[in-house]
């Protein structure tokens, strides 16, 4: 089955879907993202995602592209005619093209905005093979711009990051900023130590991740005790487990870091306990 997509008001086969080559996007990163995962062919929190993307056009000026009733249309669209029962939606707004390449921004008023989106067909991404196994990590340097909390596609040191880690043999990294982790190249952080819950808190310095207010509130609400504070990579290796929480992996739980394995190697019973917990209100809770 051909996929369909979505690009300025049409609905196309991937094949025929066309951004023009001076499209700021694709010349200057000038563009922000959102994935948002589907769970029984219903999208999983979309207000959260839509209201972190109007947060990201506002932090770079640049206006919407439609509305959030238009964007929950065009999703549920690409659902359904894609056939989506687990996977992901991405969407990305541009700053649109001029016909030429400048690094001033146009005038909003004569250049439109982009707007693309795709669905991603994950069948059993709820149940997968590396979320029973849990992912190793490694640490490297957090070398990337200082607004990470703009959900921008600048994600080539993020990218670079993986294949880091692929050549470490392991499954991704956290990054780590004068001696303190800030993220995942695609995630939040956390490390368990007793009954508390670490994590770095919400600033410039990472993505203010729709799965972690979720996941924290989810927490709370089991009488977990959370500590949102700086920690280092030793701290985390010291812990009795780790994970990460993303809209692509849900919980994740972590089994080592740096070669230092966490408790006896497996994932651990918070990280699996929310993993559960967050699955199961999450679909509940999908539109
Ligand atoms: N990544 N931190 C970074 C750097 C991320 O790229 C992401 C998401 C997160 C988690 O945010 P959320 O819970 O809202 O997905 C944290 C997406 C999934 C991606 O780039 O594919």
């Amino acid at each position: 089955m051909t996929r369909t997509v979505y690009v300025n008001g049409e609905y196309l086969p991937e094949t025929e879907a066309k951004i023009s080559i001076f499209d700021r996007g694709f010349l200057m990163a000038d563009a922000v993202y959102e994935v948002t995962s589907v769970l029984d062919g219903k999208l999983i929190d979309f207000e959260g995602h839509a209201v972190r993307l109007e947060r990201s056009l506002n932090e770079l000026d640049m206006r919407s592209p439609c509305s959030k009733d238009e964007l929950l249309a065009i999703h549920r669209e690409l659902v359904a005619v894609n056939e989506i029962d687990e996977g992901l939606v991405y969407l990305q707004v541009t700053r649109g093209s001029d016909g030429d390449r400048d690094f001033a921004f146009p005038d909003p008023d004569t250049t439109a905005p982009s707007l693309v989106l795709f669905t991603q067909n994950k069948p059993g991404l709820a149940n997968s093979p590396a979320s029973q196994k849990g992912a190793k990590i490694i640490s490297i340097d957090d070398i990337r711009w200082g607004r990470r909390d703009i959900k921008t596609v600048q994600l080539l040191y993020p990218s670079m990051g993986k294949m880091m880690a692929k050549a470490a043999g392991a499954d991704d990294a956290w990054m780590v900023q004068d001696g303190y982790v800030t993220e995942g190249t695609s995630n939040n952080a956390y490390f368990v130590k007793g009954n508390t819950i670490v994590t770095r808190p919400l600033s410039n310095d990472i993505l203010h991740g729709i799965t972690r207010k979720a996941v924290l509130r989810m927490a709370e609400e089991a009488q977990m005790t959370i500590e949102e504070r700086l920690f280092t990579v030793d701290e985390a290796k010291d812990a009795d487990e780790a994970f990460t929480t993303s809209a692509s992996a849900f919980v994740m739980p972590v089994i080592a870091i740096d070669d230092v394995t966490l408790g006896d190697g497996t994932p651990g019973p918070i990280a699996k306990r929310l993993r559960e917990i967050y699955l199961d209100e999450s679909r509940k809770a999908a539109i």
